[in-house]
Order: C-alpha cells, then structure tokens, then sequence
C-alpha cells in the first residue's frame, strides 16, 4: 500500500509520565482514518509528533515514504500537510478573514489575482463567504473554526490533520463539512469526539485508550469490537 503517514512503535512522555506507547499507524493514500478516545488520552500529542511540533521518545514518524530524522525532514514535508489545530484562535496570522486564508499561499510566492481568486472558491465553498471582510477576533467559535479551516484547506495539501473540526459548528454545518472532507481526494487523520461526523467521511476508526492505539473499527468491513465509545447505530458503510 502506498502510504501518506507511517507511525511505527511510536511512544512519547511528558518527563517520566507516559502518555502512550507502542503507537502503529498506516494511512494510505487517499485513505480516510479517524481517532477517537478520552479527553487527555493523548490524541492531539499523535498529531502534534506526525507535524514535528512535539518529540517522540521512541519509534519511527515516516511521511510520504521519507523517515522523519531531521527538522529539515518536518518542514519539507510540511508543504504537503494541513493541520488543523484543536484551538482555532492558534491559527491567525492577519486580522481580516480574507488576508488570513490567503497568507500561506501569499508566503509562498502565489499571486495575488490567485490568491484572492483561491480564497473566494474556499469561503464560498465552505458558505462563509460573507466572511471575508471581517475581523477574525470578532466572529463565534465556530466561524473561527471553519475560516481556519479554510486556511488549512487552501494549501490543498496531499494529507489534512484535523483536531476536532466539528467544535463549536452546529449541525447543519457538521454535515456540509462532513460532505466536503468526504468528497477530498486527500488522506485525512480527524481527531473528534463526533461519532456520526467521522463515521461520515473515514473508513477506520482507531481508539486511543489506556495509552495504546488500537483498531476500533474498520467501516468498509466490519465492526472489530465493541466498545462504550462506538455506539449501537455504529453500521459498516455501504457505499
Ligand atoms: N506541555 C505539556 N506538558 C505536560 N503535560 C502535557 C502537556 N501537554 C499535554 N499534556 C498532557 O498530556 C496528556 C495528553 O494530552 P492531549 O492534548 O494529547 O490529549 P487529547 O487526547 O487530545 O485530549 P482532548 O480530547 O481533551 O483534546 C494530557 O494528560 C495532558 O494533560
Ligand atoms: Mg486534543
């Protein structure tokens, strides 16, 4: 299989307390995964070690079939990832919306026809386009959420790390986001505690308990075990 993100006996500690260990991922390309697991479990650290931002204590990080030895490693593989941080307010580099999404692709030398012609698409897109012109410190919870969103989205990035995406967005919102990420051709990791959103858009399920990663759920097969986290109406998709 050709894989996105490979974590192989990956385990990490916050000085002598150990957050989780023995960690084996593979995401494929294109392929959809999702992280489920109690708060402090440690599911926002997985993310954080596949973006270069937290240390492993142990194991192998390989991205885009490249092993993650060097920071050099992160930043270039960076350019192909999108990381949608749990806390939205982390992500604002510039006050107005529309400047916002566009920074990445302004910092990298897109133009400003592009730019402009690319940040419409996305607001539009994700039907936050009357958003465009205000001020990001203004807008609720979830608006920040999906303006970061689209900044993340913008990059088009060949795999999306999503921390909570569905927070703070009402329900309606949740499905048009869960039509979206479906409809992306891109590998995805989400990291919710929204059982229906993922069941949406992922194939696996893996849960995060007790410090160790496990397949909870393999969508496109069968339910493996089941668990308190994975509910009754939990079904195998049919399409
Ligand atoms: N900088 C830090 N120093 C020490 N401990 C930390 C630090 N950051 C996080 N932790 C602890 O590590 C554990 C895992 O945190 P993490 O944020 O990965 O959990 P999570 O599964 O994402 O939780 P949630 O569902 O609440 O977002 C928690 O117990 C947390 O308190
Ligand atoms: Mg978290």
């Amino acid at each position: 299989m050709s894989c996105s993100l490979k974590l192989a006996a990956l385990s990490f500690a916050y000085g002598d307390r150990e957050v989780w260990s023995g960690v084996d991922l593979s995401v494929g390309h294109k392929e959809k995964v999702a992280i489920i697991g109690a708060n402090g479990c440690g599911k926002t650290t997985i993310l954080e070690c596949i973006a270069g931002l937290a240390k492993p204590l142990s194991g192998q990080i390989e991205l885009f079939h490249k092993p993650m030895i060097s920071r050099a490693d992160f930043e270039a593989a960076l350019r192909q990832i999108g990381y949608l941080l749990q806390d939205a307010d982390d992500h604002f580099l510039c006050p107005i919306v529309e400047d916002d999404v566009a920074f990445s692709l302004l910092a990298n030398g897109i133009s400003r026809d592009e730019a402009h012609e690319k940040t419409e698409r996305i607001l539009r897109e994700l039907g936050i386009d009357a958003l465009a012109k205000k001020v990001v410190y203004n807008l609720s919870g979830g608006e920040k959420k999906l303006v970061a969103l689209a900044g993340v989205l913008i990059k088009e990035p060949s795999l999306l790390l999503l921390d909570e995406p569905t927070n703070a967005l009402d329900y309606s919102y949740q499905l048009r986001l869960a039509e979206i990420l479906s409809a992306l051709e891109q590998s995805i990791v989400i990291v919710s505690h929204n059982q229906e959103f993922i069941e949406r858009i992922v194939g696996k399920i893996y849960l995060l308990e007790r410090g160790v990663l496990t397949l909870a759920a393999d969508l496109k097969r069968e339910i493996l075990h089941s668990h308190d986290e994975l509910p009754p109406h939990t079904h195998p998709h049919t399409h």
